[in-house]
């Protein structure tokens, strides 16, 4: 049985600081193990948890410790999963402007791949590994463009995105990467964008992926492993209802469409849907405030500890978890500190009545909240305590 939010004592919060993240470590570990058992269908899978989602140690420490490899978009990402337990030929590195202290981090490491983007790129790699006398592994990022039905500004996978080589360069770059010295090919890479819920775009994934590889085998061209990204979605109308995002459709879709060859490795690069629904923000009710026509719980919390409201007008359930039933209903926007008008976290939501000193927690918020956080106006970063403290 899953432990929801609203059943937790919140007692065990009166003595904390707000805002502070909250994770339930037994629905990360649940959802860890649904993970394995969908990977243990398959021996060709592997899952590189997209640290970029959330790179808290302890988390990082728990996934590290389940076997998974990781997905990092940075140097200094590279350097936090090798120091939180990630094997580094378990490494795949991506990202559109690596500078060169970045690679040269990522070689000294062994990483297991990098993600290229664009053949200037494969060139400055193939020169650093040649310096350092190693063979850099590559695959290359292909921008297969295809539309995700997500978020504008969290598609990936079109034309018009900055990221991946484009499908008329790709076997002229693929042609190259075989003929350098310092970097030795080993797949293609995809990733179509983030909160996708629609498993057609992933198939239409698989089938462009066939069509490619078809296509590159007919000239004689290498394939190599498969990296599919990551971007499963997560509900976050109803954390409750649905805990856990939706795995078993989400690789269904590959083992039925992906056409695979023995000994073919597909990848996974996995973020959101691993750690979002196991993370809530916990704020306090600092005021209530009557508007002219609208009603504001102003919570000590902000866009500072968690964006996503305020950059793509995600919703993050707010949850009155101090409040007992008999509490009437009323409506509010629930909003922040921050000197912006886009401080707000939700808009004319029904909350049991607030009082000052209140808890409300916002859900689903454990992936792209805490690593998102910064220190606009002067504010701390958020704290975090797991439900394992509290036992
Ligand atoms: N692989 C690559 C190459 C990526 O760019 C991303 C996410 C992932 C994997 C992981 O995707 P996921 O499974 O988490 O969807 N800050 C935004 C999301 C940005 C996603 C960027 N790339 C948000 O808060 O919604």
């Amino acid at each position: 049985m899953v432990r929801v939010m609203k059943d937790f004592p919140t007692h065990s919060f009166q003595t904390l600081q707000t805002p502070f993240y909250f994770y339930d470590t037994a629905l990360l570990q649940q959802t860890l193990d649904a993970v394995s058992a969908q990977l243990a269908r398959h021996e060709g899978y592997r899952m590189h948890y997209a640290i970029k989602a959330n790179a808290n140690p302890v988390i990082l420490r728990m996934i590290s410790a389940k076997g998974f490899g990781a997905d990092c978009v940075s140097g200094g990402e590279v350097q936090l999963a090798i120091a939180h337990g990630f094997a580094p030929k378990s490494v795949v590195y991506a990202g559109v402007g690596k500078s060169d202290w970045e690679i040269n981090i990522a070689l000294d490491a062994g990483i297991g791949c990098f993600n290229v983007e664009s053949a200037a790129e494969l060139h400055v790699i193939n020169e650093l590994a040649l310096r350092k006398g190693v063979k850099a592994p590559v695959a290359l990022r292909v921008n297969p463009d295809i539309g995700a039905h997500t978020h504008a500004n969290i598609t990936t996978g079109l034309a018009e995105n900055k990221f991946g080589i484009n499908l008329e360069q790709l076997g002229s770059v693929l042609h190259e990467t075989l003929s350098l010295p310092g970097v030795e090919y080993k797949g293609l890479h995809f990733h179509i964008g983030s909160q996708i819920t629609d498993m057609l775009d992933f198939q239409a994934l698989c089938n462009r992926v066939n069509s490619l590889s078809h296509e590159l085998s007919r000239q004689g061209l290498p394939v190599g492993d498969i990296n599919v990204g990551g971007g499963l979605g997560v509900d976050y109308e109803h954390p409750d209802n649905a805990p856990l995002a939706d795995f078993d459709a989400y690789f269904d879709v590959f083992r039925r469409h992906l056409d695979t060859r023995p000994g073919q490795l597909v990848h996974f690069e996995l973020g959101r849907s691993i750690v979002a629904p196991c993370g809530s923000l916990i704020t306090r009710v600092l005021y209530v405030k009557e508007g002219t026509s609208k009603r504001f719980a102003i919570v000590d919390g902000s866009m500072t500890e968690l964006i996503r409201p305020a950059l793509y007008h995600a919703f993050h359930l707010p949850q009155n978890i101090s409040s007992d039933a008999a509490r009437p209903v009323t409506t509010y926007d629930v909003v922040g500190p921050v000197c912006e008008s886009s401080d707000v976290f939700a808009k004319a939501i029904d909350l049991p009545e607030c009082h000052r000193g209140d808890f409300i927690a916002f859900r689903t918020a454990g992936a792209y909240g805490e690593t998102m956080a910064s220190g606009y106006n002067a504010r701390p970063l958020p704290k975090s305590y797991f439900s394992t403290d509290f036992l």
